[in-house]
């Protein structure tokens, strides 16, 4: 956070961090593996037509355009990024695509008990507090009905000075061992929790959709040169899984 004094008032900028620099640059498919992983995670699940499904940080809507054209499902989407917002609200009018965008919090998910068959978690639960935002799936999950995160893990532990490095440069809440995600999943009260696999899980390398404006400033160039710098420094050390977990009752 930058804090500036003009008029006698305090005026408080934000500063760039990882998520704007992602809804700035407008990026789609923001997780590993991409919409073509998305695409494969899917047709391994049984989806009927009509099922309610909620993408929790869904970004710029990129996955709720491929649930609702593919599957005519009902979909909602939240993101707490209101440029996320708006990007994924223009999508839906762009594409002609019914869906409800709204602006909230997983942690704290404006949504009635038991509505959705289906929860989406694409490279997002890393970046919140995981118990609140896990109760509150549970809670707004039908019995029966199924969470699908795609999350970022590490392999082994990392020294605190590597983690804080991490951690600062994406927002992350905490920077979890697999067994770590599966562990969380089941104290929420999840059962059936288990690391999916994918075919050609590793070998996907979609490549992010940009929605950029015109105008580029100088500060989203610093950015991703840091982020390249990251990502080279961390590219053995960082991974994902993807993991299903039941309600059960
Ligand atoms: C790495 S991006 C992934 C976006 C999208 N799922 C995708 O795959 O393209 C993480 C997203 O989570 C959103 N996010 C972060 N914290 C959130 C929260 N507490 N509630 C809802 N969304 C959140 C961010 O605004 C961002 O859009």
């Amino acid at each position: 956070m930058l804090y500036i004094i003009k008029h006698k008032k305090v005026i408080i900028i934000q500063e760039m961090n990882y998520l704007n620099f992602l809804s700035k640059l407008g990026i789609g498919g923001a997780h590993p593996g991409g919409i073509e992983l998305t695409r494969d995670i899917l047709t391994c699940k049984e989806i009927n037509k009509g099922a309610t499904i909620l993408d929790v940080g869904c970004g710029t809507g990129q996955t709720i355009a491929y649930l609702v054209e593919t599957y005519d499902a009902h979909v909602t989407g939240i993101d707490i990024n209101p440029n996320m917002v708006i990007r994924a609200r223009e999508r839906m009018i762009r594409d002609d695509l019914d869906a409800n965008i709204l602006h909230g919090s997983v942690e704290a998910l404006p949504v009635e008990d038991a509505f959705f068959d289906i929860v989406l978690a694409e490279s997002v639960l890393a970046f919140v507090n995981q118990p609140k935002a896990l109760t509150e799936i549970y809670r707004v999950l039908k019995p029966n009905g199924s969470l699908i995160a795609n999350e970022l893990t590490i392999n082994e532990p990392l020294p605190q000075e590597n983690e804080q490095e991490i951690q600062a440069f994406y927002g992350f809440e905490s920077i979890l061992l697999e067994n770590d995600w599966l562990k969380l999943f089941k104290q929420a009260g999840f059962k059936n929790v288990n690391t999916l696999t994918i075919p050609n899980l590793f070998q996907n390398q979609s490549v992010p959709e940009f929605d950029f404006s015109l105008i580029f400033k100088p500060e989203l160039y610093e950015m991703m040169v840091s982020y390249y710098n990251i990502t080279m420094k961390y590219m053995n050390v960082l991974d994902y899984r993807v993991f299903a977990a039941t309600k059960v009752i």
